[in-house]
């Protein structure tokens, strides 16, 4: 039988990753995600050293809706011991990837020396990933920028020492610690592809199936992470995963689809977080969600004052009946 890698990387079609969102993907995204087919899903990057200090934290600090699969936990963390004390937590959850960040730019983490921190201490990373491989034996990988500084291109050292440590496979993010306005360099990432033999996932500015066709295509990675492509378009993993295995562009999904998955987002945090924090936090995933309507900016400020579920379905039926009476007139 196959395994799990052996499917995700098994040669011509390439693999599909849902990206670790903090702040978004919690165990609502997550059922989100699953029901509109997204082929591996990620935790919210996990905090190893809390963990490791406050194990009986773990049903408070850990998101994570259990029996999804595949579902690809990510750690953070600047010490090797926590992130093996933190696998020692989580098993039981039968995580199939275990990823180890090393790409976050926040402050408060790359003051830590986590995240991203780690690209610029090559040794501490390896001892790191070195603890976790020894520790874990099912599918690993690391998530990593094209380096800290601009210019200062460190991703190939670290896809090197990976593969020699027996990690399984790398995304790498085709960004330095610079902000989103700067395009994604895939012409890097490609550079990355090519100094190793394992499987490398490419990361950056994918919204659309044609940007994950032409990412493969300018970089001969073996799949792609989409991110921000996900909020408010649950469905398009799911839609770039069909397209790489038929080569036909899947339909849209439609206004009935679109509506059901609005409701039922709102349901799963509701069921999370209670109705008051669901709904609050709700509000960012609606103004998502609805980014596709016509003349929507008009509600945008009234979403964000919304308190009750159906306010938001009266919200969205008056939304969705204004794009349908009033054309574009440009
Ligand atoms: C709101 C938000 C939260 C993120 N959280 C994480 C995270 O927890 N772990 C991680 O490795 N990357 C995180 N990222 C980075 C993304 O996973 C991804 O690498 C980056 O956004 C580039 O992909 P994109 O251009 O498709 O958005 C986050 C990005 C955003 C926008």
């Amino acid at each position: 039988m196959k395994t799990f890698l052996q499917t995700l990387f098994s040669g011509e079609v390439p693999a599909t990753l849902s990206a670790p969102l903090a702040g978004v993907s919690d165990e609502a995204f997550q059922r989100i995600l699953r029901d509109c087919n997204a082929p591996v899903i990620s935790t919210e990057m996990i905090p190893t050293a809390s963990l490791a200090k406050h194990p009986k934290g773990l049903p408070k600090i850990l998101r994570w809706y259990p029996g999804i699969h595949p579902i690809n936990a990510q750690l953070f963390g600047y010490s090797a011991e926590h992130m093996v004390q933190t696998i020692d937590l989580i098993r039981y959850l039968q995580p199939d990837i275990i990823d180890i960040n090393m790409g976050c730019p926040a402050k408060k983490i790359f003051r830590n020396a986590a995240g991203l921190a780690l690209m610029n201490d090559l040794p501490r990373a390896t001892r790191i990933v070195r603890a976790v491989r020894s520790s874990f034996s099912g599918p690993l990988s690391i998530k990593i920028r094209l380096g800290v500084q601009p210019g200062d291109f460190r991703a190939p050292d670290f896809a090197r020492m990976a593969e020699s440590e027996g990690v399984d496979f790398i995304t790498v993010h085709g960004r330095y610690r610079t902000t989103y306005s700067q395009p994604a360099d895939w012409d890097s990432i490609a550079a990355v592809r090519d100094c190793v033999s394992f499987p490398v996932i490419g990361n950056g500015d994918i919204f659309t199936l044609e940007d994950a066709r032409n990412l493969i295509k300018r970089t001969g990675c073996n799949g792609v992470m989409i991110a921000r492509g996900l909020l408010g378009n649950p469905w398009l993993p799911g839609r770039i995963d069909r397209f790489f295995r038929t080569g036909v562009i899947p339909p849209e999904p439609t206004l009935q689809e679109r509506l059901r998955v609005f409701a039922q987002h709102l349901d799963y945090l509701i069921q999370q977080y209670g109705e008051r924090k669901g709904i609050l936090i709700f509000r960012k995933h609606a103004a998502w969600y609805l980014k596709g309507f016509r003349h929507v900016s008009q509600f945008r400020r009234q979403i964000f004052t919304l308190t009750r579920p159906e306010e938001f379905y009266k919200l969205v039926i008056q939304i969705v009946l204004n794009d349908a009476l009033n054309p574009r007139t440009d």
